[in-house]
């Protein structure tokens, strides 16, 4: 037998139902803001990530699925959704002298270490602002979220963390006294760390290893080395999103994973997903369209991990509360119903465009059927023999109450099933 792709998920039945919730809830949310969607392709050139999230990052130096397509090309697939939205909205003219409020969902690919919360195959919900340059959009995307967190139930295990990371010169100024730093205490740095140093200093601050902590604790922060725009910018947002009720941790080390980012950066953490805690990452990127070709324009934006907000949905139980996907089971008794079945049971769904009706196949006694119209977690099951058939009728039986049943016309089945839904 050949198996699936080590780290990359099938959804089953059972998964997708909280997919299909999730996805709904993320819809909802993003219409509130009046966010538009966009869609851009899972394959782009290896160029666009390669110079959009960095060479010297995790991603584009380990983690990305790179091949050569038949041309030779080189093509990459995408293992984040920033790079290709802005690749697409430069080159459909979508930036110039506009605003863009965008959101996306879908596939992205990382090659890591699969473990609880991470594959190699996952989703992302993201979104991306264009043009508009001040922390008050920062704090919307941010509100964003945090109401989406309320609407799924999951706002109480979820901290934000926020912090700046000034501009491209502040931050030049600040990787120079890291190397300072990290290169007088180079005996006490770890393989990974050596290598940062000339490459992505910054990164350093990431290292998860126990040994480097103290030495990283004792390290230069970056907001005493912001410039005054990007402080004036952070301390704006901290207001903002104090105004608005949203709690938030200001953690000088987060620096994040991807090169494109400056002054505010955030993440939503959770604790209760182990050692994948970062649920939902990003921040300001103003220098990336320019670095993809196009005139300087400001961006912010985040992606969200589906598979960790899925597994704290799944925490919680939500597989029970989650409404069933059957109403009504179509019975059906004798040589006459089982021929009109079909055509009854489109009667049905045009008569009750909303009901989602199951009709049973197979053949069997009624009793098999009623039994398996239970087990399909229907309210109804819906009966129908020989002489029910001729006289237009239905037998309605609720199959989760002890009502017993009633056999009333064709017409009035929705009418019957609403009344007793009131009672
Ligand atoms: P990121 O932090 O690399 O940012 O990824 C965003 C989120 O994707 C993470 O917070 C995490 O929840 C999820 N994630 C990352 N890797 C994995 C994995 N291997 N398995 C499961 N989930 C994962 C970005 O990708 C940026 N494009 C976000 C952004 C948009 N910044 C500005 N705009």
């Amino acid at each position: 037998m050949i198996k699936g792709i080590r780290g990359m998920n099938d959804l089953l039945p059972q998964d997708t139902r909280i997919w299909q919730f999730l996805e709904a809830q993320i819809r909802e949310v993003v219409s509130a803001y009046t966010y538009e969607e966009i869609r851009t392709p899972i394959l782009e050139k290896t160029e666009i990530f390669a110079r959009g999230i960095g060479e010297a990052t995790d991603i584009v130096e380990k983690e990305m699925y790179t091949f050569a397509d038949r041309n030779g090309d080189s093509l990459t697939m995408r293992p984040e959704g920033t790079a290709g939205t802005v690749r697409a909205c430069l080159e459909h003219g979508l930036l110039h002298n506009q605003e863009q409020r965008l959101w996306y969902m879908g596939p992205v690919f990382r090659y890591e270490r699969p473990q609880k919360g991470r594959y190699r195959q996952f989703h992302q919900f993201g979104v991306e602002v264009f043009g508009l340059e001040g922390p008050d959009v920062d704090a919307e995307i941010i509100l964003l979220t945090a109401r989406l967190w309320k609407r799924l139930g999951i706002a109480d295990n979820l901290e934000l963390h926020i912090n700046s990371l000034g501009s491209d010169e502040a931050r030049a100024g600040y990787r120079r006294a890291l190397v300072d730093y990290f290169s007088a205490h180079q005996t006490d740095l770890d393989e990974d760390s050596r290598r940062r140093l000339s490459t992505n200093p910054l990164r350093i601050l990431d290292s998860k290893n126990p040994d480097m902590q103290e030495l990283i604790a004792g390290a230069p922060v970056l907001l005493d080395y912001l410039d005054e725009v990007s402080a004036r910018h952070f301390e704006e947002l901290k207001q903002l999103l104090a105004a608005a009720n949203i709690s938030f941790v200001v953690n000088p080390r987060l620096v994040r994973g991807l090169d494109y980012y400056n002054r505010t950066v955030f993440e939503w953490i959770t604790d209760s997903l182990g050692a994948q805690g970062s649920v939902c990452g990003g921040g300001r990127y103003d220098g990336l369209v320019e670095l993809l070709g196009g005139k300087a324009t400001s961006g912010v934006g985040f992606g969200m991990g589906m598979e960790r907000v899925v597994l704290m949905l799944e925490a919680m139980g939500i597989g029970d509360r989650l409404p069933n996907t059957v109403d009504a089971y179509l019975v059906v008794a004798g040589a006459e119903a089982e021929m009109a079945k079909l055509r009854l049971a489109e009667q049905i769904r045009d008569q009750i465009p909303s009901i989602r009706l199951r009709m049973h196949a197979g053949g069997g006694s009624i009793k098999k059927q009623i039994k398996r119209a239970d087990k399909s977690g229907a309210r109804w099951a819906v009966i129908v023999g020989d002489d029910e058939w001729r006289a237009g009728q239905v037998t309605v039986k609720d199959l989760r109450s002890q009502t017993g049943q009633a056999t009333v016309p064709l017409a009035e089945l929705a009418q019957h099933m609403m009344g007793a839904e009131r009672d």
